[in-house]
């Protein structure tokens, strides 16, 4: 896989799937425009790639915030040219596990849905027009198992990512006639801030989750990323509209 012809722009990048990922796209070449809310992380990740004669600029952006994001978009577009593919991969989900739906707390759920539901489509929003421009381009939303099950204790993360889905779905169909190929992938619990902050601190609730997966563990960042990497690739020319599980087995069950 190639992309040092490309220009590639990742979401959430200071940390876990966004943070592996940047490394990787540096190394196969692309350009990149970075970005995430934790500015000193996020900055850090882009001036260790540049030192590494890589090519990345780092924009502070808080996806579910109009501004911020067609910001990110205009600066990454107006240093590199141009947009061939984008990864909308920042997320949250909350600090309110394991509460049930009658007592989620509103403003918990207006978070989660701003950052996850809201956020994808807000990037897509500024993106697709220069895919567009450019005649075409990939994009994959990283959506979750919980965008194909139910989520007992987040009905809002299990909502936010539904509505990946339907947001990757609807784009990929009225795209497809313009080269752009829209994907989402759906990975169970992997091994990144997210769940050690959350379900693992926990540690009998944590240890009951992964010896639900069939391969009795989490998943690592790298099983996650390079099926991202795959699917960006000139290898993947009809793959499109799709909710890609990389969960060990756990939706087959
Ligand atoms: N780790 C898992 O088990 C798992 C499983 C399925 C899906 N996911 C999804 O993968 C994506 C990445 O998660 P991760 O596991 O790498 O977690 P992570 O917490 O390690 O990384 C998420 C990054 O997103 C950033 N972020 C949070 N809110 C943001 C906002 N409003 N705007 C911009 N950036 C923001 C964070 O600062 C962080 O750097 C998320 O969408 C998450 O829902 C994770």
């Amino acid at each position: 896989m190639e992309f040092s012809e490309k220009v590639v722009l990742i979401t959430g990048t200071a940390s876990g799937f966004g943070r592996v990922l940047a490394y990787e796209f540096a190394q196969k070449g692309a350009s990149l425009i970075l970005s995430d809310v934790n500015e000193k992380d996020g900055q850090a990740v882009a001036d260790e790639i540049n030192a590494n004669n890589g090519k990345a600029l780092f924009t502070k952006c808080d996806v579910s915030n109009t501004e911020d994001v067609k910001q990110m978009v205009e600066a990454g577009v107006a240093k590199f040219g141009k947009l061939d593919i984008c990864v909308n991969n920042a997320g949250i989900a909350g600090n309110a596990l394991r509460t049930k739906t009658h007592d989620f707390e509103e403003a918990a759920w207006d978070k989660i849905m701003d950052v996850n539901g809201k956020g994808v489509w807000l990037c897509m929003k500024y993106e697709l027009p220069h895919l567009l421009a450019n005649g075409g381009g990939v994009v994959i939303n990283v959506a979750s198992v919980a965008g194909l099950l139910g989520v007992p204790g987040n009905v809002a993360y299990a909502a936010s990512k539904h509505a990946v889905i339907g947001i990757t779905k609807t784009a990929a169909i009225e795209y497809a006639s313009k080269n752009i190929r829209v994907n989402a992938v759906c990975p169970a619990f992997t091994d990144t801030a997210m769940v050690q902050n959350s379900i693992m601190q926990d540690k009998e609730y944590g240890q009951r989750l992964v010896m639900m997966n069939p391969m009795r563990r989490l998943g690592e960042p790298e099983e996650v990323t390079s099926v991202i990497m795959f699917l960006c690739s000139d290898q993947n020319t009809f793959m499109n509209g799709q909710a890609i599980a990389i969960d060990g087995g756990l939706t087959a069950m």
